[in-house]
């Protein structure tokens, strides 16, 4: 055994290989992703607000009211247990208000016990946008 065999020389280059593919495989997914929407409200939603909010007409209110159809909804009007300050808010759910309300919720209603906000303007509006595809209508079975 004098000389090396060629495999066992060629094999660290070959591992070499390996590791410089694998490690550019994220890279290339990630070149991939700008095709995507940059923000996805619904997504955001689950994130930020499905915790406490169902969005399906018929569901049960969570910690939060129930959110279907909640776009042109008058405040404080779906079964659940509402703050005395949302209830009697006087408020209607257009875009303008629900954007203002996620932006600083107890600004926009004192009193109210709904605490989360989001404070950048492209994911509220993301959301917003999101909102305003729950509708209150049942939705039919595939
Ligand atoms: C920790 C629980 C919690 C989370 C998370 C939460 N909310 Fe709420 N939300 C509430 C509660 C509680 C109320 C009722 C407030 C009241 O009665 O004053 C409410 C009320 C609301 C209302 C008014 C509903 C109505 O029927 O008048 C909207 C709209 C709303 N939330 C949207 C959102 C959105 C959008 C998010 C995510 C960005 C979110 N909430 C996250 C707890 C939550």
């Amino acid at each position: 055994m004098t000389s090396k065999s060629p495999v066992l020389a060629a094999a660290p280059c070959v591992v070499g290989l390996a590791l410089l593919t694998a490690a550019r495989a994220p890279a290339a997914q990630d070149a991939a992703d700008p095709s995507e929407p940059a923000i996805n409200g619904a997504a955001i939603f689950v994130q930020h607000c499905k915790t406490c909010h169902t969005t399906q007409p018929g569901q049960p209110s969570y910690a939060g009211p129930n959110l279907a159809g909640i776009v042109d909804r008058k405040a404080g009007s779906a079964q659940y247990r509402y703050s005395p300050a949302l209830r009697n808010s006087g408020l209607t759910w257009t875009s303008e208000n629900l954007d203002a309300f996620l932006a600083a919720p107890k600004t926009k209603v004192p009193g109210t016990s709904m605490f989360i906000s989001l404070t950048d303007t492209a994911k509220r509006q993301a959301v917003v946008t999101y909102l305003g595809t729950l509708s209150s209508e049942p939705v039919p079975q595939p």
